[in-house]
């Protein structure tokens, strides 16, 4: 069921109109709703349930500490691909042994952060991050919990730039290669070797791919084990897709029943990383149109919404539902339009193509299915603060993440000491440019705006060059 539905004409998230929240925090804004998280915790983990298995959010969808934290509290794990993440599921109160460590390029200050912290195990994805974890952890006296992260070499059928499966692909260890890294790995000092890991890609829209996967992992399993390995536990990874358009994924009960179908008889512990399922479904972007312009040849509806804010449709192609907050009346005329962003770049289209009804400035928006892959992609590009993140829950609703001010942004840079007024000063008395810049000043004297050697700095002429004509 969407916690993002029509009442009485208006679009609401659970019990709060959209558009209050867009009069009091502004636009654009992700919109998240905690009953929508908790449904779909709950449906994956609940059809899973008698599987002796951990769900691990996958944090890369959506990693804000209080969406983390609705999650924690329904029993959620985290998977994590970097010590930032680390930091966020430790500071949402998961508990490190409940924390899977995943990706290709952990350094090893990172392994050293994530061992300090006791996290339940790192999914190994070559043979030298297996000997630099070994390294690592017998250095600290630790012992690293491990899952080798198999490349089973089976194409997920999604987009090629989130299929992670296939030979070519950099994750994972070729499924030949595995074996061998698992029986070294047992002969490692500081590695304990609990068994593997495998995942394929993101909105797989169908099992056949998931199960071809498995099976293969399986005969690994059975190999290892007739060779006298241990294997205890298995990673399966995430990649359950959801509904953006007119997809029909799999419903997790039909995915636990192949699971169950696969691996039941290994007798391992399992672990699950989905992140889309969760999330993706549980949020939208709202945004407002700025001006509607009609092109020689389009309709183009422009909007405060931007391709730093919602990568995906660039990036991807990907399709987002759009909806006027307001809801159309009945037998409203549609035409086509391309919701754009104001970014300079052709590519910032939020969504292309779409049959809507007429719309004028002002008027509010959503985009669908933004509750993965929305915010943590974002970005300040063209020096844009990033949408702020609300969370509903019932009739209240929080600003769990504050738009960034100007100041904020601003204030990342550092101006560099050579370009400051006082420097340029000290080395120029100290040089034959001195004269020239006093002539540069006479020629140009810099206009008196705000009296900051900072501004100042920006407004000095360069010598000789920009030099305003003497006449
Ligand atoms: N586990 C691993 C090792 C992963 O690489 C991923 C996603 C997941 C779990 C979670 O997959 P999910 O359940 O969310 O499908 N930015 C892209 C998606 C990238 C997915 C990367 N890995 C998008 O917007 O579609």
């Amino acid at each position: 069921m969407s916690h993002f539905t029509y009442r009485d004409g208006a679009l609401f998230a659970e019990d709060i109109p959209l558009a209050r929240i867009a009069g009091e925090v502004g636009t654009p804004f992700y919109c998240y709703s905690t009953a929508a998280l908790t449904e779909n915790y709950l449906a994956f983990a609940d059809a899973l349930a008698d599987l002796n298995g951990l769900v691990c959010f996958a944090l890369k969808a959506n990693s804000n500490l209080a969406v983390i934290r609705t999650l924690a509290r329904l029993g959620a794990g985290a998977d994590v691909v970097s010590e930032g993440e680390l930091r966020q599921a430790l500071a949402a109160g998961i508990p490190a042994h409940k924390a899977v460590f995943s990706g290709v390029g952990k350094t090893r200050t990172e392994m050293e952060f994530a061992l300090t912290a006791g996290i339940g195990q790192f999914n190994v994805e070559s043979a030298p991050e297996l000997d630099a974890l070994s390294h690592v952890a017998s250095g600290m006296g630790k012992t690293a919990i491990v899952a080798l992260r198999v490349n089973p070499d089976v194409d997920a059928q999604t987009h090629h730039k989130i299929a992670t499966g296939r030979s070519e692909d950099k994750f994972g260890i070729a499924y030949e290669d595995s074996a061998a890294l698992y029986a070294r790995g047992e002969t490692l000092p500081g590695i304990d070797m609990a068994g593997l890991a495998v995942h394929i890609g993101s909105q797989l829209i169908s099992l056949g791919p998931f199960r071809a996967a498995f099976q293969r992992v399986a005969g690994l399993v059975r190999e290892l084990r007739s060779a006298g390995l241990g294997v205890r536990r298995l990673d399966l990874g995430g990649g359950l897709g959801i509904v953006y358009d007119s997809e029909e994924p799999p419903h997790p009960t039909d995915y636990a029943a192949m699971v169950r179908d696969e691996m039941a008889d290994l007798d391992c512990e399992l672990v699950f990383e989905p992140g889309r399922l969760i999330a993706g479904n549980a949020g939208v972007l709202v945004t407002r149109v700025i001006f509607v312009k009609h092109g020689a040849s389009k309709r183009f509806v422009i909007v405060d919404a931007a391709m730093n804010d919602l990568l995906r449709p660039s990036l991807y192609d990907a399709h987002h539902g759009v909806e006027p907050v307001i809801e159309p009346a009945p037998g409203a005329a549609l035409s086509r339009a391309d919701v754009v962003g104001p970014i300079c770049e052709t590519g910032d289209v939020l969504a292309g193509s779409r049959d809507l009804p007429a719309l004028e400035d002002g008027d509010l928006l959503v985009l669908r299915s933004a509750g993965a892959y929305g915010a943590v992609m974002a970005s300040s590009y063209n020096t844009r603060p990033p949408a702020p993140e609300i969370l509903v829950n019932g009739d209240q609703y929080d600003v769990i993440r504050a738009r960034q001010s100007y100041d904020i942004l601003l204030a990342r840079d550092r101006m560099s000491d050579w370009l400051t007024v006082r420097a340029s000063n000290r080395r120029s008395r100290s040089s034959s440019t001195r004269q020239q810049i006093a002539l540069t000043r006479r020629s140009a004297p810099a206009p008196s705006v705000g009296s900051s050697p900072l501004t100042s700095a920006f407004i000095l002429p360069r010598p000789g060059i920009n030099r305003l004509p003497t006449r």
